[in-house]
């Protein structure tokens, strides 16, 4: 048997439970991952709850990336063997935050080994995203990028590679509890809540040149006033208010394309995930439930096995 976590019904956290299942098999172009590590996604929760639509068959397994070893391979794959570490996403239907899982060939890369299980947990979804959305709008060096929610899981993946990898001069907003994390990652912290558009005025007083916001509504309203071009304006989190003000939503490119070119930058030291909270499966609830609160640190992974 096989542990998984699975929501039964659209609602709350009481609707999560961790179940067993047997051992799943691939098919075809698909390989079967022993999960060590999974990556914990906002995305988890809003599917839960039904934001996303109440289409999905139920129970639902959850989870959205993972970090693993290749335990079967199905027919008609190639470049992939039983033993390989890799990280990616699981295919349609399975979850990560599982002990075991089936993912896609095609949605997996190998896992370098100086990088841990736990660490490239963080990247597939929350990293390959924080990839696309800072490439989104093309901007040369010494260019100011604009970055809420900057202290969570995308956040201080897209201010890394912002400041270090394409030579941007970052702002970034978050609480207090952030400030020491960003100014760390070389970006100048503003704090949020009350008088944050007023303090984003003082850090960027003729404005930026673009802003990547990961948190929507008010806090992207207020970020997308500095912007000097509307359409310079990206959003993970509220791509509707995005594209009311002339800008856009992140445009998502295949995860073997974002997470291989984003592991090149975490081996050659650019980038470091940053994981502010690992849970047992055990305690895999109280890891959704940290990413629910919107005030994650960093990434919150489970680890597994
Ligand atoms: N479209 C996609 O493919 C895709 C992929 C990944 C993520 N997303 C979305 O992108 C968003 C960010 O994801 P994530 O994984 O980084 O989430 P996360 O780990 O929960 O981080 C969000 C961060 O925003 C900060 N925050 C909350 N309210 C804020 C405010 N008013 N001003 C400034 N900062 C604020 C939070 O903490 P503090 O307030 O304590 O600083 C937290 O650090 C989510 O909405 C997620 O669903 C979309």
């Amino acid at each position: 048997m096989s542990r998984v976590l699975v929501f039964r019904e659209y609602g709350g956290p009481e609707t999560q439970e961790l179940v067993d299942r047997d051992v799943p098999e691939p098919g075809a172009g698909e390989v079967r991952v022993a999960v060590r590590a999974a990556g914990v996604n906002p995305a988890d929760w809003k599917r839960r709850s039904g934001r996303f639509g109440t289409k999905i068959a139920l129970p639902a397994p959850m989870g959205l990336e993972l970090a693993g070893v290749v335990e079967s391979v199905g027919d008609d794959v190639a470049g992939l063997e039983v033993g390989d570490a890799v990280l990616g996403v699981p295919a349609r239907g399975w979850g990560a935050l599982a002990e075991h899982t089936i993912a896609r060939a095609q949605d997996l890369v190998p896992k370098p080994a100086a990088v841990s299980f736990v660490d490239a947990a963080a990247l597939p979804v929350a990293g390959a995203t924080a990839y696309d959305v800072v490439h989104q709008v093309p901007l040369g060096p010494g260019a100011t990028l604009l970055v809420t929610g900057a202290g969570g899981g995308v956040g201080v993946i897209a201010v890394q590679l912002a400041v270090a990898v394409l030579g941007l001069r970052v702002i970034g907003t978050g609480s207090e509890a952030k400030r020491a994390l960003l100014e760390e990652l070389g970006a100048v912290f503003v704090a949020s809540g009350p008088g944050a558009a007023d303090r984003l005025v003082a850090a960027a007083p003729d404005g930026v040149d673009a802003v990547v916001d990961l948190v929507g509504g008010e806090a992207l309203r207020e970020a997308a006033r500095l912007a000097r071009e509307p359409g310079a304006v990206v959003s993970t989190a509220d791509p509707a208010t995005a594209r009311e003000l002339g800008g856009a939503g992140v445009v998502r490119h295949p995860t073997r394309e974002s997470l291989g070119a984003l592991l090149g930058h975490v081996v050659a030291g650019h980038v470091r995930p940053r994981v502010g909270g690992v849970f047992p499966l055990e305690r895999v609830a109280e890891a959704v439930a940290a990413v629910e609160t919107g005030h994650a640190t960093g990434k919150v992974v489970v680890e597994i096995g």
